[in-house]
């Protein structure tokens, strides 16, 4: 048996969120800015290295693995990344393949995704307004991404939507995202904006801090909330609303800190690991994968490294009325 991955603060690490690609289709102004410049295609892990990092993976016990961006499905052919994964599925060794995505090409993907054995997908959508979703993605066109969620849905995935709840900007839109999700049989999970990288600069971004505590006290003046002790294994923790049956997540690094029950470490898609979203801390692994193309054991030892020296948590903070722990590194680099 090979020892499972624990950190220093005992902590077993069991979900690898891997980045495909850094670049996409949209631009939300909280995860890039106007202008990026992205990686040299060269610089990228091939498809064969991308299975070869996640295997290894598997094989020191990550049971849960995420493929983000970027955004994931502008990466060329990845369904044969997602049908690779497959057998590990098939093993039992994985026991949920997923992935994080913008929802503007699921139309096209959403059929493979479920033939890989994806059986569910989270679609980040802040807004339901066309014009607003075209000013918060820069990009992007909200019809495209509607299809893309009913694609996903025919194809019989579970779709959960991520809300980035911002002041000012979605705070209206509260009920009617919460009833346009239980009509249509959605999962639904808010997120406080994190101070990473974007145009917003820092002062913007404590203006756009909605506290989910507030939201989740303006829910509760409507509908009756239970909480849920289960847990989908990433951040969130989650309510039943009693009235529509359905399910709201709160992710919450700002207002509640749940760096303790961490099982998670991110791949980017040069294979530089990671250790926290809040933190610099990365080892690079693409170096131990290609200096040892035979060798499966350095490149095991070489994450076992990295993991010894994961952080304990991040820093982020906006409680002294100024923005604390920001990251200048955009949040697509990591894909969350
Ligand atoms: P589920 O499997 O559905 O629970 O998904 P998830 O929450 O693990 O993944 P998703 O990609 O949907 O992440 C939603 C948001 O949570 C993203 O904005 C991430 O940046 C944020 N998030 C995920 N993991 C962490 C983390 O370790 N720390 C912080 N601060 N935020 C995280
Ligand atoms: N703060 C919080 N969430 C963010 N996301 C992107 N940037 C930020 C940020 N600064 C979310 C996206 C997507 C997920 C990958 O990360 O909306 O759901
Ligand atoms: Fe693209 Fe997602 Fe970042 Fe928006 S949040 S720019 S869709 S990677």
């Amino acid at each position: 048996m090979t020892a499972p991955l624990i950190d220093p603060f005992h902590r077993p690490i069991s979900y690898l969120r891997v980045s495909v690609t850094d670049r996409c289709d949209f631009r939300c102004v909280y995860c890039m800015s106007e202008n990026m410049s992205f990686l040299p295609k060269k610089e990228l892990l091939t498809l064969e290295e991308l299975d070869r990092m996640c295997s290894t993976f598997v094989n020191l016990g990550v049971e849960k693995l995420r493929i983000t961006g970027g955004e994931p499905l502008v990466r060329r052919d990845i369904m044969t990344f997602f049908r690779a994964m497959t057998r590990h599925l098939d093993s039992g060794a994985l026991k949920e393949l997923t992935l994080t995505t913008n929802g503007s090409q699921l139309a096209k993907y959403a059929g493979d995704l479920a033939q890989a054995g994806v059986r569910r997908v989270n679609v980040s959508l802040d807004t339901l307004d066309e014009q607003k979703f075209t000013d918060i993605t820069r990009w992007g066109r909200l019809p495209q991404v509607l299809k893309g969620i009913d694609a996903a849905q025919d194809a019989g995935m579970r779709v959960k939507l991520n809300a980035v709840a911002v002041k000012g900007f979605n705070e209206d839109e509260l009920f009617t995202l919460t009833e346009w999700c239980a009509a249509r049989d959605l999962d639904l999970t808010w997120i406080e904006v994190m101070p990473m990288g974007g145009d917003m600069g820092s002062d913007y971004r404590l203006d756009q801090y909605w506290k989910l505590t507030d939201l989740r006290a303006r829910l509760a003046q409507q509908y009756t909330l239970t909480d849920l002790s289960e847990s989908s294994g990433g951040p969130a923790r989650y309510v039943r609303l009693e009235e529509t049956g359905q399910k709201i997540g709160f992710i919450t690094p700002l207002s509640h800190n749940f760096c303790e029950s961490c099982n998670r470490v991110r791949m980017t898609c040069t294979g530089e690991l990671f250790m926290c979203l809040g933190q610099e801390d990365k080892a690079d692994l693409r170096a131990a994968l290609r200096n040892h193309p035979e060798d499966d054991l350095a490149l095991e030892e070489a994450i076992r490294a990295a993991i010894r020296l994961k952080p304990k948590g991040h820093d982020f903070d906006y409680s002294r009325q100024t923005v604390g722990g920001t990251m200048s590194r955009h949040m697509s680099h990591t894909g969350g």
